[in-house]
């Protein structure tokens, strides 16, 4: 059986004149890189995408700062040797894991999956016929709105009747309520600079943006350019409806 439905939220990025929430773009890229991404790798994201439009708003200085503290496994050089460098901007995310397998030896045999593309594979868990359903209402809200109830949906101790696998925890929302990943984030555990309230509520909607923002980067530019095409299609119709009034006038 599947976890329960996740509260629908209100997303600045919905609709079709939705834009992201800068400052939780950046509040929650900042609780991915110190809560996710000790388990979880983004091998989509790039150090440069930081700063892409539509994106979290960082300089090309902001994000080659972030990129040069970490340190990159490069070579061979000429001598054939492995060395370290910083990162630059072209540099992919760095990975919590060297492979699948140390993955799973760190997480009870569980992958903790990369979340580049997450906020769109959970838009589809939900079958038919609620996917038809969904299609024509929030439908591109799906991913959001699960990953935001999954980190706030565990419950402890699990319910008395519900026989918990050992090395799993029960989660409200996760389909089959047992999940290898542990409560990642309570409260206080990032630090917010700009006087959000340091609360999983705000780290879950957030880094739930984040995750929107990776597997949608062009979101806004494709809403942008979509209400674009509507207006014109809707002008250029008039003019089609009156020139074809004009030619055809003495037709009969
Ligand atoms: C699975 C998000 C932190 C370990 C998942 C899933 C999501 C997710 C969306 C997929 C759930 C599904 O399949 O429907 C996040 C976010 C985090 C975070 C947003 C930061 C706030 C962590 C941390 C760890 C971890 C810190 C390790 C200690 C795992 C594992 C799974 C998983 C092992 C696979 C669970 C299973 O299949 O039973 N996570 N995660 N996650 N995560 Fe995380």
């Amino acid at each position: 059986h599947g976890g329960s439905t996740p509260p629908s939220l209100n997303w600045s990025f919905a609709g079709p004149f939705g834009k992201f929430d800068r400052g939780a773009l950046q509040r929650g890229y900042k609780v991915y890189k110190e809560v996710c991404a000790t388990c979880h790798s983004m091998s989509l994201l790039h150090f440069r995408n930081l700063a892409d439009a539509g994106g979290p708003g960082f300089s090309a200085a902001q994000a080659l700062a972030v990129a040069s503290d970490v340190k990159v496994q490069d070579g061979p050089n000429d001598a054939g040797d492995m060395f370290e460098r910083p990162g630059r901007l072209a540099d992919p995310f760095p990975k919590p894991f060297p492979n699948e397998n140390a993955a799973r030896a760190a997480n009870g045999g569980a992958y903790p999956p990369d979340l580049s593309l997450m906020a769109k594979a959970r838009n589809y868990d939900r079958g038919f016929p609620q996917f038809v359903f969904d299609f024509f209402t929030q439908f591109q809200e799906k991913g959001p709105n699960y990953i935001d109830a999954l980190l706030q949906g565990y419950v402890d101790p699990a319910p008395k009747d519900f026989a918990l696998p050992p090395g799993a925890y029960y989660n409200k929302y996760f389909p089959g309520h047992a999940i290898k990943m542990p409560k990642p984030i309570s409260d206080d555990q990032v630090t917010y600079d700009d006087g959000t309230p340091q609360k999983v509520e705000n780290y879950a909607k957030d880094v739930s943006t984040f995750l929107m923002w990776t597997a949608e980067p062009h979101l806004e530019a494709r809403k942008r350019i979509g209400l674009q095409v509507m207006v014109f299609l809707i002008i250029f119709a008039f003019l089609m409806y009156f020139t074809k009034k004009k030619v055809w006038a003495n037709a009969h």
